[in-house]
């Protein structure tokens, strides 16, 4: 694993936009995958900027981790109006480029099976992920097992509680979402983690310290040949 740590969140996004910057030149067809989440704004804040310099983006696929199960693509709370917000309305993305899971399919188990199909013929070249604070990637909660392929996930009261900050009344917070598979994320040709913060250093000492363990699923990571960690000075504070 390549580590690196850098001063602010804003320099480490720089970087992390840099290397999708060298995947997205070099491909002809190149498949991005893509977290939400408040770590990743410094990194589409970044590949914005590259854009309006003149990054080409017309010939990139992109393909998200996940999606509330319940959440509707235009309800504001949505994993589609995040991208929307953060990336794809700022670089002019064409929508059908994009893929996110459908959170309010009629038939859940077919919207996995669709999305492992999209997963199948769009391989990732990089990969971008964030780290929960349990150490979920995607939504792969800790566990006694991990999954391989897209499956609908009750996510853990961790997780229920730190997603409740986005949501004005607890009880709209969702319980579920579908996300990606640990499988499909390390079929990842390159993956990108990120963290920022104290409270992400316990959990990334964890992930990539100590053993392979299906309660860290981050930890999964380790057997990948290519993952770069980008952090900042406080995330990495237990790294030593
Ligand atoms: C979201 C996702 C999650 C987040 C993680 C960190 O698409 O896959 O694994 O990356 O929960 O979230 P933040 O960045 O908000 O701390």
């Amino acid at each position: 694993m390549n580590i690196r740590v850098f001063r602010t969140p804003s320099d480490a996004g720089i970087y992390a936009a840099s290397m999708l910057e060298r995947v997205i030149t070099s491909s002809e067809r190149p498949v991005i995958g893509l977290a939400t989440g408040e770590t990743v704004i410094p990194v589409y804040d970044a590949l914005v900027n590259f854009v309006r310099c003149g990054l080409n983006v017309s010939h990139v696929t992109t393909i998200n981790l996940d999606e509330y199960v319940g959440l509707a693509p235009d309800h504001p709370q949505s994993y589609h109006q995040f991208m929307d917000e953060h990336l794809f309305s700022r670089i002019g993305i064409r929508m059908q480029s994009t893929h996110l899971p459908n959170g309010v399919a009629p038939d859940l188990a077919a919207e996995c099976e669709r999305y492992n199909e999209v997963i199948r013929n769009h391989p990732i070249d990089m990969q971008v992920l964030g780290i929960g604070v349990n150490g979920h990637i995607g939504f792969n909660e800790p566990s006694h097992a991990l999954i391989t392929g897209t499956h609908v996930v009750n996510l853990t009261p961790e997780t229920i509680a730190m997603n409740a900050r986005f949501f004005s009344r607890k009880e709209d917070v969702p319980r579920q979402a579908i996300t990606m598979g640990i499988q499909s994320i390390l079929q990842a040709k390159q993956i990108m983690l990120l963290a920022f913060g104290e409270h992400k250093a316990d959990i990334i000492y964890r992930a990539l310290k100590d053993g392979i363990r299906t309660d860290v699923p981050a930890s999964i990571l380790q057997l990948h040949k290519d993952v770069t960690v980008i952090l900042d000075r406080q995330s990495a504070a237990r790294l030593g």
